[in-house]
């Protein structure tokens, strides 16, 4: 049986948990599929003699993977919104199905990227962008699609969780907990979008989009980070039984869809005050089901290829002929295009 072809583009943290992910669950996630899956050509700007790319053919030009006869799903891990939008739209006129783990990207140029889709048919899958491991897009895309969203609240930025945490409990300095978010792959190439609540905006603009079906508008989201707060200000909570975490919260008033992401005071007894590290955590409420949390590691390497090779998984299974494995084309944008205003 022929496979499915797979172009990874970039070689950072993400996409090296990709192809590990890959190798050591092939059996499984073939079987998921129904059809091999493989990785034919890797995009890469900087060599990475550590990675293990036998087998792989490396192409130096990005934009030829997005339109390389052996490739049949263009997977963007090279973060940045200039060349992975020119990535991203170059796959999608030629036809092939796109993964991508890249929330500004998503945030920023969204709705051009799913109006190109939707008219050329193939899919764009997101789900690495929004809290790394967890599956929240499809928790709300799929799992509530019975429901009428009222609200969405929580924690969407590991690295900042994580240096709230080390303030807090061990009462290290920011800068060197960010320093070692950094070491460790959490933190953002320009960790200033970890510190001022800029990733933490563009994913509460993306689950807006899908909760409530409203267009990507990442301008409408009210961004304040952590960057200010001192360990005075973390001590001066802990002695009030609160801690300090960085929230964004999405909701419904009277006058359209509300978007912030902001350090807010919570009861120490809060579900939300006890997720500590690298962890994310959301909860969702629709009107059907009421209250629904999901927690997980929001980033890093193989937690965040979870949500990336799952995405591949679904978009090989739109590709393969195998009625028993075939999923839908899921085109959430269809939704948020229509939607009402923010
Ligand atoms: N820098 C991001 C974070 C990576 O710390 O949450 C995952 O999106």
């Amino acid at each position: 049986m022929e496979p499915i072809k797979i172009g990874l583009c970039g070689l950072g943290t993400v996409a090296q948990g990709t192809l590990e992910v890959l190798r050591r669950n092939q059996s499984e996630i073939e079987r998921r599929v129904g059809s091999p899956v493989k990785v034919t050509c890797a995009g890469v700007r900087t060599d990475k003699p550590d990675v293990d790319l036998s087998g792989i053919r490396v192409e130096r030009d990005m934009l030829a993977v997005a339109t390389a006869a052996d490739v049949d799903i263009v997977v963007e891990l090279i973060g940045g919104t200039d060349l992975a939008l020119k990535l991203v739209m170059a796959a999608i006129e030629a036809g092939k199905g796109v993964v991508t783990a890249n929330k500004a990207l998503i945030a920023i140029h969204g709705n051009e990227i799913f109006a190109a889709a939707q008219a050329r048919g193939v899919m764009v899958a997101f789900e690495a962008a929004v809290a790394g491991g967890i599956p929240i897009i499809k928790a709300i895309r799929e799992g509530l699609s019975a429901n009428r969203i009222q609200w969405l609240a929580g924690i969407i930025n590991g690295t900042g969780n994580f240096i709230l945490t080390e303030m807090s409990e061990k009462g290290r300095a920011f800068d060197e907990v960010l320093a070692e978010a950094q070491a460790l792959g959490y933190a953002e190439a320009d960790p200033t979008f970890d510190v001022e609540g800029i990733d933490a905006a563009h994913k509460l603009t993306i689950l807006a989009s899908i909760a409530f079906g409203v267009p990507l508008q990442f301008d409408a989201c009210y961004t304040e980070g952590i960057g200010a707060l001192t360990p005075a200000d973390v001590a001066n909570a802990d002695q009030l039984g609160y801690k300090i975490k960085h929230l964004g919260v999405a909701k419904r008033t009277g006058g359209g869809i509300e978007l912030r992401v902001h350090p807010t005071l919570m009861p120490k007894n809060r579900l939300l005050s006890n997720v500590n590290g690298v962890l994310n955590a959301l909860q969702v409420q629709g009107d059907a089901v009421g209250p629904t949390t999901y927690t997980g590691p929001g980033a890093g390497g193989e937690p965040t290829a979870s949500a990336v090779v799952a995405d591949i998984v679904d978009v090989a299974r739109t590709l393969t002929a195998d009625p028993l494995n075939r999923v839908p084309h899921l085109a959430f944008h269809a939704d948020a295009l229509g939607g009402e205003p923010i």
